[in-house]
């Protein structure tokens, strides 16, 4: 790899972004013929890092026997879907939507589990029109939902109670979800009332307990402390009557983003082996499996100073990728030409709003109008939470695969923004 590396947090072995002959490549893809090609800004994403992460994922937890179900909602393009798909991975979804992306690629829906805090009954007569592994139930008053929209079918609910374990955890308080301020989950206290409604109904059956104490969590700790909570609860359910014989940990796992330790998920692993006692689980990893894997690839417009500061404009903004805006999220930028460097600036976006930012008072090498620029770590929750703020078509989205690259979402035109408009 010749020289010293641009950054100070280097790009790691096994990433497949790596720089071969001083260019940045994805896998055995240079990323200035993906730009020329397909433009900027877009995201590029690695099948192989997709796969790999996958595959390190679910073998990890082999030994505890855990499902992983893959929270579609970290990114959600059918091409990514698919292959997940094909490794014979189980998703987590949220929404009708994420379930009809499911559906429309022919995943095995028997594998897919409904969450969320706020189903429309629409979306809970979708799920229950299929045969999923299980609806994951937030409130007492959905339960209840369920419980009389599966009467009016005629069929059984397979549910699931996501509990709230109030574990605090270490990460933005916006992905923080575990504790009694939050919105998720049910209070473990309501159990005599959530105990009665599935006993009075003849078409709930309770399969399930489940939780999601948070997201980028890089401490086992917390993971650890809310299965035996969650364990507790089983049994809890169990003496009433209500034996579950699945438990579902959630997702959460975290990624370095900043050169951080990787998250121990062999460990978290051990103590799921170790501890489970023949509860089945679940896994619902996002991040994990498509964070590392993704990049969005930009073009540096301008570049101005004032007394003050240095900036650095590219083509892409807060509205392609709303993580640092959102929270203040540190992503790693690297030239796509490898360079030292050599300046201090703020790496911003086209968008009228002060918080379109990707990076502040980043060192970063010398850039010119013109140069290509990498935002890391971008395929987790980066093209799923774009929007046409400022009327910006949202950016095409690339998988490489070996020497190979292809479209998998084109990008947006004009319109398509003005489509649904009268
Ligand atoms: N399961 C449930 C029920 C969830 O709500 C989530 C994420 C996951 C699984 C997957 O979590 P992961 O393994 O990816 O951490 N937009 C934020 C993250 C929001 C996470 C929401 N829930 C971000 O960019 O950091």
């Amino acid at each position: 790899m010749g020289s010293r590396l641009v950054s100070s947090q280097p790009v790691p072995d096994s990433s497949p972004f790596r720089y071969q002959r001083g260019e940045l490549y994805c896998e055995a893809v240079p990323l200035p013929l993906i730009a020329e090609q397909v433009g900027t800004p877009c995201y590029v994403y690695s099948r192989s890092a997709i796969l790999n992460n996958y595959r390190h994922f679910s073998g990890a937890f082999r030994a505890a026997e855990a499902l992983t179900c893959y929270a579609v909602k970290a990114n959600s393009n059918l091409a990514v879907l698919r292959l997940l798909a094909q490794l014979e991975s189980g998703f987590d979804v949220v929404s009708g939507g994420e379930l009809r992306r499911l559906q429309t690629i022919g995943a095995d829906l028997t594998r897919v589990m409904f969450s969320g805090v706020g189903k429309t009954t629409a979306e809970i007569r979708l799920a229950l029109e299929q045969d999923l592994l299980a609806l994951n139930v937030e409130s007492i008053e959905e339960l209840e939902t369920v419980a009389r929209l599966a009467a009016d079918m005629g069929c059984q609910a397979r549910i699931s109670l996501r509990l709230n374990p109030d574990v605090q955890v270490e990460t933005h308080p916006y992905i923080s979800t575990g504790m009694r301020q939050h919105k998720f989950g049910i209070d473990p206290e309501k159990i005599e009332s959530l105990v009665a409604v599935i006993k009075k109904s003849r078409h709930l059956d309770l399969v399930a307990l489940g939780c999601h104490i948070g997201s980028q969590i890089l401490d086992v700790k917390p993971f650890q402390d809310s299965f035996v909570k969650l364990q507790a609860l089983a049994g809890e359910f169990g003496r009433r009557g209500l034996p579950v014989q699945i438990l579902d940990l959630g997702g959460g796992i975290g990624i370095p983003y900043r050169g951080e330790a990787p998250a121990p998920i062999e460990e978290y692993a051990r103590f799921l082996t170790e501890h489970r006692n023949g509860y089945r689980l679940v896994l619902e990893p996002g991040r994990f499996i498509v964070g590392n894997a993704g990049i969005l690839l930009s073009r540096v417009l301008y570049r101005k100073t004032n007394r003050e500061k240095s900036f650095v404009i590219v083509d892409a903004a807060m509205n392609d990728f709303m993580r640092p805006a959102l929270y203040q999220a540190y992503h790693e930028v690297l030239p796509v030409q490898q360079r030292e460097p050599s300046q201090t600036v703020d790496l911003v976006g086209p968008v009228c709003e002060s918080g379109d930012f990707f990076a502040k008072e980043r060192h970063l090498p010398e850039v010119a109008q013109g140069d290509l620029l990498a935002v890391m770590n971008a395929g987790a929750y980066g093209f799923a939470l774009a929007s046409n703020y400022n009327s910006r078509p949202r950016p095409a989205e690339v998988m490489v695969d070996g020497g190979n690259h292809r479209i998998v979402r084109r990008r947006e035109r004009f319109e398509d923004l003005i489509e649904l408009e009268q």
